[in-house]
């Protein structure tokens, strides 16, 4: 199909838009092809539910039995009570911050959850985004024509945002300030002390704070304040303005079923959200999501403090205070064994392969600089090819070596060669694509 001249576009400002532009480059190759299936290693995007990290049969039992038993109707817009509950105890265990179901509404993945949220305001209401960012929150804020004010951020503060920074750029058209928690592409957390800065200035200055925490995963920092370890989320997180966002796309490697959710103390939010939501959820993952969530929480409670097999004991004695009878009869000590195991050699995996990745980068003469990930499992790293990181994605791909994400795609200026590995994949696709790029850039700088 051609465009005609005269024609006028639907997305004039997505079109001009320098992140969007690259992000569509890079995603024009990959279009038509299924990136878990390509020989050349692909370092683009983790794929948790391979053979390597796979998700727990818990849920894959689950999601089966719910199609075999045909209860694939509607379920409330907001999603069902008991699926909120469990949510809102799972979030209480990252901070106490007294959550409850009420302050809960089901999405359709994080994404749909950061367009609806920006959807509640008004068309010329401008949004802070902090660069580098994944391109589809530029997305979000564009396609509701909304006015998009970016701030680079700097290497020495690992390309995270600070306060001071926000507050030169607010004024009266500023409606919210949207942040990925921890970063993508630099998979850094805003550390507690300046996340508590950014949440008061924006609340004094009437300003919401969307925090988009889907890569809060794979975690590998946590804060010691007197040897103990302390919630990353400061005690002002249940303020007004801020509305937190997550889904299971990342931590579960469930993005097929987009199933996520929006949590916030305002109700007026809560209550908006679900008069402007755009279809009910999915109902199918419900159960097995629920369930899930029951054995997670327990684990993440007490897996720094005690033995795996003392876990599994207190999950077996909490279940029929949690579950209905028939998931109680259904969850048998083996099968929550089975499932904690998985949880925790997933992490296990996870991080061999961050720590793999990293200590090969440290020692390439040709990677200038890169980002130690305190989550997730993305690394950004600087390389030294001299023509930008487009420029070596296109070169990599077209070469067939390794598939990587470019910094510009991310609003990093090309003038230095950052790119993105994600290093959720088999030990011999990060090898071998490692490999294959340090072997490029021996050649081409
Ligand atoms: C920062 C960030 N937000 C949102 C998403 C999309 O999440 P979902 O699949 O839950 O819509 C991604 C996916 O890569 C992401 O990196």
């Amino acid at each position: 199909m051609t465009i005609k001249k005269n024609q006028k576009m639907f997305f004039p400002k997505l079109k001009k838009n320098k992140i969007i532009i690259a992000q569509d480059e890079v995603e024009s190759y990959f279009r038509n092809i299924d990136l878990s299936k390509t020989k050349t290693p692909n370092l683009i995007r983790g794929y948790l539910n391979q053979n390597e990290f796979p998700f727990p049969k818990l849920i894959s039992d689950y999601l089966i039995k719910k199609i075999k038993s045909k209860e694939l109707g509607y379920q409330p817009r907001i999603g069902p009570k008991h699926l909120r509950e469990i949510i809102s105890f799972y979030e209480n265990i990252k901070f106490p911050a007294n959550y409850d179901k009420n302050d809960i509404i089901l999405t359709h993945g994080s994404l749909d959850g950061i367009e609806r949220v920006t959807q509640l305001f008004n068309r010329k209401s401008e949004f802070i985004v902090s660069l580098p960012t994944y391109g589809d929150i530029i997305k979000s804020v564009l396609t509701k024509k909304g006015k998009l004010v970016t701030i680079l951020t700097k290497r020495q503060d690992n390309f995270n945002i600070t306060a001071n920074a926000i507050k030169e750029k607010i004024n009266k058209n500023t409606a919210a300030v949207i942040l990925i928690q921890p970063g993508n592409p630099n998979s850094k957390y805003i550390k507690k002390a300046e996340l508590e800065k950014i949440i008061k200035l924006t609340k004094e200055k009437g300003v919401y704070l969307i925090l988009d925490e889907v890569g809060d995963n794979f975690k590998y920092y946590y804060e010691k304040i007197n040897n103990k370890l302390h919630f990353w989320l400061p005690r002002n997180i249940t303020s007004w303005n801020v509305i937190r966002i997550n889904s299971f796309s990342k931590g579960l490697g469930l993005a097929a079923l987009r199933y996520g959710y929006i949590i916030s103390k305002n109700p007026l939010i809560i209550k908006a959200l679900g008069l402007f939501s755009k279809g009910n959820p999915t109902p199918l993952p419900n159960e097995a999501i629920y369930i899930f969530l029951f054995i997670k929480s327990f684990y993440e409670i007490y897996k720094n403090k005690l033995d795996i097999n003392l876990i599994i004991k207190i999950i077996s004695k909490n279940s029929p205070k949690f579950l209905i009878k028939k998931d109680v009869k259904y969850l048998t000590k083996r099968k929550i064994k089975k499932t904690i195991y998985n949880i925790y050699n997933n992490e296990i995996k996870m991080k061999k392969e961050r720590n793999y990745v990293l200590k090969k980068l440290v020692l390439n003469k040709n990677i200038l600089d890169f980002i130690e990930p305190d989550a997730s499992y993305n690394i950004l790293c600087k390389t030294n090819y001299s023509k930008g990181s487009m420029e070596l994605f296109k070169e990599l791909w077209d070469k067939n070596l390794v598939y990587i994400y470019p910094g510009i795609a991310f609003g990093i200026p090309d003038n230095e060669s950052w790119i993105r590995i994600t290093y959720a994949n088999p030990h011999e696709v990060n090898r071998e694509g490692l490999n294959n790029l340090f072997k490029f850039l021996d050649k081409n700088n």
